[in-house]
């Protein structure tokens, strides 16, 4: 399973990808206006700036919501830089734009995804990867994971090439359920991923080794 940074922070992009595990990153607008980033410019010039630290797709949401208009700003998003993944929503017309995109050879990440009837859709686009949101899923007291598992199981059967992008993950343990899952990639925020590295037992485990260490 790949690992993706959902972030525009670029100091915490610097981090996971120092770690020397990170495969790419994924951002939206919430998580743009969090950095303060406004302006179209600003906006390019900040995926600019991400492209430069991570060797690995850079997921840049389009914020128009009408075909011609998605294809227009996906067209100058993609033009940015090789590993720009262009998201768009999971509506009608975002449909239409990923086929469009697909045709054109440009990579897609079709967002805002909460059924497998949606991913059936966004893969018979042809998109290059789907987001299921578990977190938001599970925040609405339905089964995140579970969604994981039937759209994994769907594209299984079809044959679909579009990769499962595991989204909106608020847990460590969500990591390892998507793993468990199948999903192709998870994009995670940097806490989740710094959870990973967590056990009582190793803090515990390396006190003692230190200390004896003094001994030797
Ligand atoms: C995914 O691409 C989205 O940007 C993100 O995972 C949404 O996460 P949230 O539900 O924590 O906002």
């Amino acid at each position: 399973m790949k690992f993706f940074i959902d972030t525009a922070n670029l100091a915490q992009i610097k981090e996971a990808n120092d770690l020397g595990i990170l495969d790419g990153v994924t951002t939206n607008p919430s998580l743009m206006a969090k950095e303060g980033i406004s302006g179209t410019e600003n906006i390019l010039n900040h995926y600019r700036a991400i492209c430069d630290i991570v060797d690995g797709p850079v997921s840049a949401e389009v914020l128009s919501v009408n075909y011609e208009d998605i294809i227009e700003e996906g067209k100058k998003l993609a033009a940015l830089h090789k590993n720009i993944v262009v998201k768009v929503p999971m509506i009608k017309d975002g449909i239409k734009a990923i086929k469009w995109f697909t045709d054109h050879e440009i990579q897609t990440n079709c967002t805002l995804v909460f059924s497998a009837g949606q991913a059936i859709l966004a893969a018979k686009a042809g998109a290059t990867y789907v987001s299921p949101f578990i977190g938001r899923i599970d925040d609405s007291n339905w089964d995140g994971i579970e969604l994981i598992e039937q759209i994994v199981n769907v594209y299984t059967a079809q044959g679909y090439m579009t990769e499962v992008l595991a989204a909106s993950i608020r847990t460590p343990l969500h990591i390892v359920r998507c793993a468990e899952a199948g999903a192709d990639v998870c994009t995670c925020p940097l806490t989740s991923i710094l959870g990973l590295l967590k056990h009582p037992l190793t803090d515990l485990g390396l006190e003692q080794f230190l200390k004896d260490a003094t001994k030797l």
